[in-house]
């Protein structure tokens, strides 16, 4: 940590990793009610534990976002934030709008459109912490004066999910027309701007813990960033198959789609190219097996798994199933979780007291049974979803017997999703048990590699 203000980054990542832990409980018990019986079914059936558990997916996530943004621009601009006050406020602000949004659900105030339904009060409150953030991210770099690649693409990433979400703000009382525009912002979100945001974490992560040159890796970034927007603007047909819009929409939706992968091949080779042809510059080798592996978990969760059922004549089957579920779980993990995940790890050895630098033991047993955990899940999600279709799309087997015949894949689920559970708890367990530190550090001392500007190529 090289500047005081940056420790702000530290309680934006306390609340994040709080709201996951939150998270897992409700899928725990989104995954239990397909075992039955459901002693909480008058309380909070289905549709709330999963909507809960999707929203606080989204909340934690972006608050992952926001600190880790807090924390690059600063390093990035080498500057101390523009006001450490409007950022705690936006934290403030930010936890009331997460909290009383999962309050709403519990007493259907939800606005029942799938992921984006909090209710109206709470969305204008998503678009206030945006605005601040905005305004806090981007008086910093306006007053430093150093203004680099990837917080351009930082930047651009965030501007534009806060853009995104302003159709999420409107009411359509044609259901067609609701659908139709839920894409442009959660498609748009996760197979476009959130990727350049997860690239420009990504190049920040490996120009530092790399030997790589700033200014290859991140002509690199402008390479991948361009993909995703060739491919994913006009990918979002995917998800026009089968909602009521023209037929043309098919074609363009499968073609421009499969090309997305194309970006995603692009970002493992990047991150494991920067790391074999330079080697490893920094000594955390611990957010090194976070960053290397978001790129290449992404690969398989949304590239390889997302092309699955992506044309469609897959997805006229697939639609809708638990193939879905097991292909979002992948992706929004390898993508967004883990490259969060990376930040915080990185961040982590100067942002508190007494960790050491590579990284602990508890933080590696974190990540290799978080990384099975899912994978376990992943394919839980696959055979059921599998067994899912054809029993009851082909065979034409009623919903109900169906689920009755693949509960044995939910039982796998809940095996594999408690070694998830606890790879999470030890990195949570493992960020919380050293103090914040939030006082730079002295620049120095032995352990503070990342401050050092001989550490970075500067471009
Ligand atoms: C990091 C990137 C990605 C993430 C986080 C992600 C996540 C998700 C999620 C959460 C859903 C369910 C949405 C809903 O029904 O509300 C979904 C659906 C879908 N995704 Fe992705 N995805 C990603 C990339 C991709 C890519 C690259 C492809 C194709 C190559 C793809 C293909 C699909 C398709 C076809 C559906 C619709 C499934 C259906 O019809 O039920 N995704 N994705
Ligand atoms: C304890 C671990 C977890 C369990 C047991 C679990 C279980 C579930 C269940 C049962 C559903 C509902 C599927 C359906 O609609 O039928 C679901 C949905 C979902 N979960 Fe999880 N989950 C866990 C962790 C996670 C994590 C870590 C992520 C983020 C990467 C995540 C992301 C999602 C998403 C995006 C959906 C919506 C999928 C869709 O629209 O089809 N879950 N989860
Ligand atoms: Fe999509």
């Amino acid at each position: 940590m090289r500047y005081r203000s940056q420790s702000v980054a530290y309680w934006y990542f306390a609340l994040a990793l709080i709201l996951f832990g939150l998270q897992l409980v409700f899928g725990l018990l989104s995954a239990a009610k397909y075992l039955g019986p459901d002693p909480l079914l008058n309380i909070m059936p289905f549709d709330v534990t999963k909507t809960v558990h999707t929203n606080l997916l989204i909340v934690w996530v972006l608050t992952g976002f926001m600190g880790a943004t807090y924390w690059i621009v600063a390093d990035e601009s080498r500057s101390e934030l523009h006001s450490v006050k409007l950022a705690y406020i936006q934290l403030v602000l930010w936890a009331i709008m997460g909290v009383t949004a999962i309050i709403s659900y519990f007493f259907g105030l939800g606005t029942g459109n799938k992921l984006l339904e909090q209710p109206l009060p709470n969305k204008l409150l998503i678009v206030v912490c945006m605005l601040i953030f905005l305004y806090n991210i981007g008086m910093t770099i306006k007053r430093s004066g150093r203004f680099t690649t990837t917080e351009a693409v930082l930047l651009l990433g965030l501007a534009s999910s806060a853009l995104l979400y302003l159709p999420a703000l409107l009411h359509y009382s044609n259901y067609v027309v609701s659908i139709y525009y839920r894409w442009w912002t959660i498609h748009l979100w996760v197979e476009g701007v959130w990727e350049m945001i997860q690239g420009a974490f990504l190049a920040y992560l490996l120009i530092r813990l790399s030997g790589a040159d700033r200014e290859v890796l991140e002509k690199w970034l402008y390479v991948i960033v361009g993909l995703v927007f060739i491919a994913g603007i006009l990918g979002t047909a995917h998800h026009y198959y089968w909602v009521g819009v023209p037929a043309y929409w098919l074609p363009l939706g499968g073609f421009f789609s499969a090309l997305e992968p194309v970006a995603l091949v692009g970002m493992a080779m990047y991150a494991y190219f920067a790391i074999r042809r330079t080697g490893i510059r920094h000594p955390n080798i611990l957010a090194l097996h976070w960053a290397i592996g978001s790129a290449v978990f992404t690969l398989f969760g949304a590239g390889l798994l997302g092309l699955a059922h992506t044309f469609p004549d897959i997805n006229k089957w697939t639609h809708g199933t638990l193939v879905t579920a097991m292909h979002g779980h992948a992706a929004f993990y390898g993508a967004y979780v883990m490259i969060v995940l990376a930040v915080i790890s990185y961040a982590a050895p100067t942002m508190t007291k007494g960790r050491p630098e590579e990284g602990t033991s508890l933080g590696m047993w974190a990540f290799w049974l978080q990384i099975s955990g899912m994978f376990g899940m992943t394919l839980s999600f696959a055979t059921a979803g599998i067994g899912q279709v054809y029993l009851e799309r082909v065979l034409g087997i009623g919903y109900l017997d169906v689920q009755l015949k693949i509960q044995v894949h939910f039982l796998m689920l809940v095996a594999t999703a408690s070694i998830f559970v606890i790879g999470a708890m030890l990195f949570i367990y493992d960020f919380f048990r050293y103090p914040p530190r939030l006082e730079p550090l002295d620049e120095n001392s032995p352990t503070s590699t990342q401050g050092t500007l001989a550490n970075e190529q500067i471009g």
